[in-house]
């Protein structure tokens, strides 16, 4: 179905990809953004600004816009911070999540029409995951502020849909990244740190725990899983994954050897990157969102690692051209 859309998040990584599909397939395309917030957002989206910590502007803009299909991406979404700022983070990941499917519900009685809704569940909620891989039905365990946010934002997302019949689905998706990953991320970190590192920019990257093992796909494959679940003929939840899973360490190998560097001369280890709950391993099984919705990731963990760095290495030889 092609009609309306409206993307919360918008000037995030997921969010520019995402817009980007729909605008591809015909969508008009509106986005919220935070007050303040900037980002890259194409011309061709419009772009309103609301605060999921207040959401009393929901309904009007809801009214304003008229959309078919929300894609609910915004969050307050870095699990460290989360530890700092444990609050902030449950009223605009989980209690944000809560008022803007209120003012959806309250939408579609209001107007008659009917909205398909997505979650951007993560699969930080399996935490000290209970099994390996996880699926749709393994237990949660969350083990930061930010994963117990999510947990709540999952099931009011589940009970908006049996207690009203919204159409209301979750994805719950493993870590993807690509080149317009947040620099504070582990992945983009080390991409732009040995770019910067292999032009004599830079001369150490502080990490913490490099064993962490998570599931990385490509932002830009993951946003077509969530169309796909949108344009599904019942609402449902569905696993997002690559089902390989490698450590932070296997990352910095992958990265640093494309650049002909060995990453042992410049990490240092930084105990106060260390989270006080750590998630140590994650891995999706994402049979069911290959079976019912024919997703399937196309880029790799080596391919993911290849065009981080590429792209990160243009970024840095502009800054040093531009340094003289
Ligand atoms: N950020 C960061 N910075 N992480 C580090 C560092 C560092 O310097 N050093 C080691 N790590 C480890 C973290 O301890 C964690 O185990 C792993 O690298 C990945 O950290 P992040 O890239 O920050 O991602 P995340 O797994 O905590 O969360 C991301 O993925 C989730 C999906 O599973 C975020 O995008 C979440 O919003 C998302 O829900």
């Amino acid at each position: 179905m092609t009609g309306t859309a409206l993307v919360t998040g918008i000037t995030g990584q997921d969010g520019t990809y995402l817009a980007e599909l729909l605008l591809d397939k015909g969508y008009r395309v509106h986005g919220l953004a935070p007050v303040g917030g900037g980002g890259h957002v194409t011309d061709r989206t419009t772009l309103h600004y609301a605060d999921l910590g207040d959401g009393s502007n929901l309904g009007t803009l809801l009214d304003q816009i008229a959309p078919d299909e929300v894609y609910h991406l915004a969050a307050q979404s870095h699990v460290r911070l989360s530890f700092d700022l444990p609050v902030y983070t449950a009223d605009i990941t989980g209690l944000g999540t809560l008022r803007l499917l209120e003012a959806i519900r309250l939408y579609q009685e209001r107007s008659g029409r009917r909205v398909r809704f997505y979650q951007a569940s993560s699969s930080e909620m399996f935490g000290k995951a209970v099994e390996t891989p996880q699926t749709e039905t393994t237990r949660f365990h969350p083990r930061s502020p930010y994963a117990c946010a999510k947990v709540f934002a999952y099931w009011q997302t589940v009970n908006y849909r049996e207690a009203y019949g919204m159409f209301a689905s979750n994805g719950i998706l493993f870590n993807h990244e690509s080149p317009r990953r947040g620099e504070s991320f582990v992945t983009r970190k080390i991409t732009l740190a040995a770019a910067r590192i292999k032009l004599g920019l830079q001369e150490k990257l502080r990490l913490g725990n490099l064993d962490a093992r998570r599931d990385w796909g490509f932002a830009g494959d993951y946003v077509d899983a969530m169309w796909r679940m949108l344009q599904h003929s019942e609402a449902d939840d569905f696993v997002i994954a690559t089902g390989q899973t490698h450590s932070v360490r296997e990352f910095l190998d992958e990265v640093f050897a494309t650049l002909d560097l060995d990453w042992h001369d410049y990490v240092e280890i930084d105990e106060a990157l260390f989270r006080p709950a750590e998630v140590d391993v994650l891995r999706g099984d994402s049979a069911k969102a290959r079976r019912v919705l024919g997703w399937e990731p196309r880029v790799d963990f080596r391919e993911l690692a290849r065009l981080m760095t590429e792209h990160d290495l243009k970024l840095a030889r502009a800054e040093a051209m531009a340094a003289g």
